[in-house]
């Protein structure tokens, strides 16, 4: 009877990693055979060739006979990739190795012909699943240490060659602990900052944004090209608080299945912000495809998704959209499998007001029909549309407004008010949960209990609120769309009670629905 050598490793499960065992035994026979259960079949091939090219390449023995090695829990998909390591060290035939203790220890990584480490997808999740599940250690190849280091609370060491792990065990030089700087993390968030200052005039349309921002309510533009439409949508994030560490491990987790995180941002030191182009196919956007992938949603997890020219996506696309929006998180269901991908962001959608894209130009002529008008608006998809709090016109700018030296404000000051406003609805949420047992964190995501529960109104506001809703002939949803808006900007001036001149900002915040959309 052998010995069983076990060895843990790590796989990716959704956005999450888990830990896997590589268990190894040997029988002895004349020839060497190494068989590997629990991989897909085209991996096995794959790897059981690096395995033993690298162990030669190094000069590290492997046991005789037949080597069987197992990778558990069978049920989880598994890439071949990540284990060569682990499986290399499971069959090892080191005079003294069977007594290194390696109950702590974590091991991740390709190995190429040679023994040299390559990196690999998703060493952020499974960092974080190493550290969650106890172990005091993590190998990693070296290029992916900055990455894994993020992951906090685990002693991170970089491999360059399957050679450097036995001379760390059994003598010097050890490998040096790769150190996550904090510091540094949050120091570049600030030289990459894109700012609100750069964008003149607009003044309607940044005031829109910062309601937004602070409410966390999905927004359209509606202006001719070339008005600032993208400039201000790109600097969004930068009004939006800071991202939180743990915020940034959930979101550049994404990043790291999709094998997005570059070394010199191993963690996103900012909301991430997503344009994709209209082309885009549904898998694209939402995520998916034979082995799946996040899509655009989740790579704009905590962040901003921007969908410019909006009526030339697809029909199809916004009604994918349309779940996720709501969920928060994205289900793909496979074949075998079905992976869930977190997708909480904030939504912008950019739009000309018509085909030619000067209707209402002062003096740009439209050359289109009143019909064609019509027809463009009605491309918008209705779905996506109802999910839009605030809609905003983004005028053509004259000269004057382009010319001047008056500084604007800047994004730094606009956060400001936005993360006070934030305080303050957080305050009264109190705990306060939605129906899926999250924390209720903004004014967007009320649901009508909440509505009638948060969104108190004085004898002023009551009066404008049955002017608008008379004049506009409101729906109930409307009606309540208009209150949430409301009690967003009534929280810019801590007011617990939402007053007349909330309310009426709440309804210019809904204008072009009678100028657009009820003609
Ligand atoms: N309000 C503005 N302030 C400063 N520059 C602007 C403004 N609007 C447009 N621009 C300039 O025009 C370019 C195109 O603007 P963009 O944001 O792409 O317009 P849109 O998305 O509305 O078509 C910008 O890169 C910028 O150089
Ligand atoms: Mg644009």
């Amino acid at each position: 009877m052998s010995t069983i050598t076990t060895v843990y490793s790590a796989a990716i499960r959704g956005i999450d990693g888990q830990i896997v065992t590589v268990e190894a035994t040997s029988v002895s026979a004349p020839q060497q055979r190494l068989d590997i259960i629990g991989l897909p079949d085209a991996a096995i091939k794959e790897s059981q060739g690096r395995v033993k090219s690298a162990a030669r390449a190094c000069g590290l023995p492997l046991k005789k006979g037949v080597l069987t090695v197992n990778l558990a829990p069978a049920d989880i998909k598994k890439e071949g990739t990540v284990y060569d390591l682990p499986i290399l060290l499971s069959v090892l035939d080191m005079p003294g190795f069977e007594r290194v203790d390696l109950s702590e220890c974590c091991f991740l990584g390709e190995l190429s012909l040679s023994g040299e480490l390559r990196p690999v997808n998703g060493v952020l999740p499974m960092a974080v699943a190493a550290r969650d599940a106890g172990f005091k250690y993590l190998f990693v190849p070296a290029d992916n240490a900055g990455e894994a280091s993020a992951a906090y609370g685990i002693t991170v060491l970089p491999v360059k060659n399957a050679r450097d792990v036995i001379t760390h065990f059994f003598s010097r030089p050890q490998i040096i602990p790769t150190i996550f700087n904090k510091e540094d993390f949050f120091a570049i968030a600030d030289d990459t900052l894109l700012d609100f200052s750069d964008v003149k005039g607009q003044e309607a349309a940044k005031k829109a944004l910062e309601i937004a921002a602070a409410g966390e309510h999905n927004i359209l533009m509606i202006g001719p090209p070339g008005t600032g439409k993208s400039m201000l949508a790109s600097r969004v994030p930068y009004i939006l608080p800071p991202i939180t560490l743990d915020e940034s491990i959930e979101t550049s987790k994404i990043y790291s299945i999709a094998g997005l995180n570059s070394e010199l941002t191993p963690l996103l030191s900012h909301r991430p912000f997503r344009a994709p182009h209209h082309s885009l196919s549904p898998a694209a956007l939402i995520g998916g495809g034979s082995n799946p992938k996040p899509g655009e949603i989740s790579l704009a997890n905590n962040g901003v998704l921007f969908l410019d020219e909006f009526p030339e996506f697809d029909k199809h696309s916004c009604e994918v959209l349309r779940q996720p929006i709501e969920d928060r998180n994205v289900t793909i269901t496979r074949v075998n499998a079905s992976v869930n991908y977190p997708c909480s962001f904030m939504l912008i959608c950019a739009m000309n007001p018509c085909k030619c894209g000067y209707y209402g130009h002062p003096t740009k002529p439209c050359t289109c029909t009143p019909q064609s008008r019509r027809n463009y608006l009605a491309m918008l998809s209705g779905p996506i549309l109802d999910r839009i709090d605030i809609q905003v016109e983004v005028n053509s700018l004259d000269f004057s407004e382009l010319d001047t030296s008056l500084a604007s404000e800047t994004s730094a000051e606009i956060r400001k008010r936005v993360i006070k406003a934030r305080n303050f609805a957080m305050e009264r949420f109190d705990g306060e949960k939605l129906a899926n047992g999250m924390p209720l964190t903004c004014n967007a995501r009320m649901q009508p209990k909440h509505v009638r529960k948060f969104c108190l109104f004085d004898d002023g506001g009551r009066k404008v609120l049955q002017m608008a809703y008379e004049k506009l002939s409101l729906s109930a949803r409307g009606y309540d769309r208009i209150l949430k808006l409301a009690r967003t900007v009534a929280d810019f001036d801590e007011s617990p009670m939402i007053r007349k001149d909330h309310v009426a900002l709440a309804v210019q915040l809904r204008s072009l629905d009678r100028k657009y959309f009820n003609t």
